[in-house]
């Protein structure tokens, strides 16, 4: 069997096109028409107004908590349970992360856990919602929580594009929003990462920031910090090749989900990320958690795995526990420990490559089932 990868680039075909017209007009830059373009198709596939093409989904962050005023000792709220680019440029801005634990019905930011991080911090400058392995958060409870605050609320959109809430894309819960294009998301730029908005002006600013803020004069003047975090008009021809065939990549993710759910129909020591009733999710990994009753540990799942060819990961390591955020605060529900511990602690991200035949979801899924069904596991 070939090696099975967890979530690795998928071209459509057409990105050469888009390549090629680059290097015709030698627009071999930081900008031209493949950014534009790409900005403009990002618009109109999330239905938000302006759009920023950056050079990564963590500089989308902090260009964003950057334009929603977050400095220097300022509380901002963060998911726990999340991949680090959410929450480190907090820490560009000498900000304070506090952290949110999840809730059990979408492994996203509690609202129990944040109405309780408000008792003590009735003003955080912003609050980071994460739709995580593309399932969005619970939007109903948290925007409302957030308003009653008058806090501005970053969405970080970064592994859900092609997700929706309510019938509408992710990314348009945010004040801002911001994606990824990593080389492991949905679709890839290589590197890349957008920020988006429904205001021309915060564009504009961000653009400034992101291109070393130079006034308009006709020599290099600068009055602020700036930034390199302009997007190349190369991996912008990647990304317009790969908006292209969002929706298809969307129905692949979910179908994996769906053969995973079908190959482990009868063993009843998994469970799946749930899904609420509200939520569209991409299915961008899927991903299972062992119930209290399974013997195997996550990591026996994951060797074994990898003694296979086959790549998968834990979930991710909640930020509380993380050493560089040892000093932070965090906010929870649960009666012991936190849910997103939990969570960790039991699940494994399976492979979800939209390159993989139904065969190979069968095979994994053999594997899995062998490891928890084993004299060892039972
Ligand atoms: C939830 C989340 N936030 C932020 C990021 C950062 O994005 P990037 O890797 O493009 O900087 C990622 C992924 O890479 C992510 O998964």
């Amino acid at each position: 069997m070939a090696k099975i990868y967890l979530s690795s680039p998928h071209m459509s075909g057409n990105e050469m096109k888009y390549i090629h017209e680059a290097f015709d007009t030698n627009w071999i830059a930081p900008l031209g028409n493949n950014v534009t373009m790409f900005e403009k198709e990002m618009c109109q596939f999330i239905g938000r107004t302006s759009a920023v093409a950056l050079s990564s989904g963590t500089a989308a962050i902090h260009m964003g908590l950057k334009i929603l005023g977050v400095k220097e000792d300022d509380i901002v709220f963060c998911s726990s349970f999340t991949f680090s680019g959410s929450c480190n440029p907090v820490l560009y801005l000498g900000a304070r992360p506090v952290f949110i634990d999840s809730d059990n019905e979408t492994w996203n930011m509690d609202p129990e856990a944040l109405k309780k991080a408000y008792k003590k911090y009735p003003f955080p400058k912003a609050l980071i919602t994460v739709n995580l392995y593309g399932a969005p958060a619970n939007y109903k409870e948290i925007l409302k929580i957030a308003k009653e605050h008058n806090t501005p609320v970053l969405e970080d959109s970064a592994e859900s594009l092609g997700s929706k809430y309510l019938n509408k894309q992710t990314g348009n819960f945010g004040d801002i929003s911001i994606f990824s294009f990593n080389g492991n998301k949905i679709i890839t730029t290589s590197g890349g990462g957008m920020l988006m908005c429904d205001n021309e002006e915060i564009k504009q600013k961000v653009l400034f920031w992101a291109t070393q803020s130079r006034e308009p004069f006709p020599w290099y003047e600068h009055k602020e910090v700036g930034y390199n975090y302009r997007l190349s008009n190369i991996c912008a021809g990647i990304g317009r090749g790969q908006l292209e065939v969002i929706e298809e990549r969307v129905k692949q993710k979910k179908n994996i989900n769906k053969l995973y759910k079908k190959f482990f129909k009868d063993n009843k020591y998994i469970t799946f990320m749930p899904e609420s009733k509200d939520s569209d999710p991409n299915n961008w990994l899927t991903v299972i958690k062992l119930n209290d009753k399974c013997k195997v540990n996550f990591m026996d799942i994951i060797n074994e795995l990898q003694k296979n060819d086959v790549e998968s990961r834990p979930a991710w390591k909640p930020m509380h526990l993380q050493p560089i955020f040892r000093n932070c605060e965090f906010f929870t529900s649960a009666k012991n420990g936190s849910i997103s511990e939990t969570i960790f602690n039991k699940s494994v991200c399976l492979p979800s490559d939209t390159k993989m035949t139904e065969g190979q979801v069968e095979c994994v899924s053999n594997v899995v089932n062998k490891v928890i069904l084993s004299e060892k596991g039972i």
